[in-house]
């Protein structure tokens, strides 16, 4: 298909044509995907926008859009399940099925938006979960060599908010994702805002489903509906610093939002970005959210214009506060 509008497939709302536009529906599509990538002068794989902000107007190549569907138990042992996911199935569906059915291990993942074969993309984590820690291996098809094959976790790369695929081997369309689940519950429950549900509620016994049930409401207190205010999540990463670096921060700022990692610290972000005035700040078409100060959303009419000035506005202000360098989270496709 030719000029196919993006807006509503990407959960930021921007209003962006493609030049070609080609649907991945299961694995006899190869072929024609092959064909494309090699064919277009450049390709641009699209699952279901959540993490993905297009800067132009126009997209001047092909997207490829992931809809492949279905999951299938591969291994069910007495204590866990393997199960495979196809790669366009939505990702707050799989989890909820998952909890349903009584296998554990993705619940404090829930109600992300987005597409299961994104997940390990930029490995998606939450109230202390983080996917790659589910995540047996990750079945790819190499456009450029039409090979198909099977990158185990290891390889994966895993790290915040990174694996091999954020920023090369671009040429792998991930079409089926493999996790192991439990089929005894271990809760986690040690993330302050859980913590705080849970004593200001009973929930008694707590089960795989009625931890999505909390943890959806608790995203959905702070986070904004993509629906109604356009966002594409946490717009930065928490940034990383040294010990020496933190020590010095603390001393000037004593109430600064921190959690300790092995040897280094990782910031909240949210918290540098309030404390330089941009909560609920608007800036033409885009905004640093009210309740979440990380989330940049989108007024409406946002353009990528609108887009790089005001996260620049943020880095800067914020590096020249604290000395902290921030790094855009959300990916940006020119
Ligand atoms: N905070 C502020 N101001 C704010 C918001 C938060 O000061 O406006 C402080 C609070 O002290 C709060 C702390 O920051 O306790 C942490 O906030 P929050 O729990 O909302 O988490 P976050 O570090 O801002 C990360 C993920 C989110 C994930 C939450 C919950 C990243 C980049 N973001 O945000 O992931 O939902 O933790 O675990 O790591 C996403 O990646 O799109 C995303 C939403």
């Amino acid at each position: 298909m030719e000029n196919k509008n993006l807006k509503s497939l990407n959960t930021f709302a921007i209003d962006c044509v493609a030049k070609e536009f080609v649907e991945f529906n299961s694995q006899e599509d190869f072929e024609k995907i092959d064909k494309v990538y090699k064919e277009s002068q450049r390709v641009h794989i699209l699952a279901g926008g959540s993490n993905t902000i297009f800067l132009n107007k126009e997209y001047q190549g092909t997207i490829i859009k992931i809809e492949n569907k279905g999951k299938k138990i591969i291994s069910d042992e007495v204590d866990s399940v393997a199960v495979e996911v196809s790669a366009g199935e939505n990702w707050a569906e799989f989890v909820r099925w998952a909890c349903l059915n009584g296998y554990s291990g993705l619940e404090n993942l829930a109600a992300i938006p987005g597409q299961v074969g994104a997940s390990p993309v930029q490995n998606i984590g939450a109230y202390g979960m983080q996917v790659a820690d589910r995540i047996l291996w990750v079945e790819v098809h190499n456009m450029k060599t039409s090979d198909n094959y099977r990158i185990m976790n290891a390889d994966c790369e895993f790290d915040y908010r990174f694996s091999r695929w954020k920023t090369s081997h671009k040429e792998e369309l991930i079409y089926k994702v493999v996790f192991l689940l439990d089929k005894i519950f271990q809760p986690k429950l040690d993330y302050a805002a859980i913590k705080s549900y849970l004593e200001e509620n009973k929930v008694n016994p707590i089960t795989p489903i009625k931890m999505c049930d909390i943890v959806t409401k608790i995203r959905d207190s702070k986070l904004p509906n993509p629906e109604i205010l356009p966002n594409a999540g946490s717009f930065f990463k928490n940034p990383t610093i040294s010990q020496e670096q933190f020590e010095d921060l603390k001393q000037r700022f004593p109430q600064i939002v921190s959690f300790s990692q092995q040897d280094t610290i990782k910031l909240s972000a949210a918290w540098l970005i309030e404390q330089c005035g941009f909560k609920g700040e608007r800036y033409n078409c885009v905004g640093m959210h009210a309740k979440q100060a990380l989330v940049m959303v989108n007024y409406g009419g946002a353009t990528g214009k609108d887009v790089l000035e005001m996260a620049n506005l943020v880095k800067e202000k914020v590096q020249e506060k604290f000395g902290v360098m921030l790094e855009i989270e959300a990916h940006l496709i020119g």
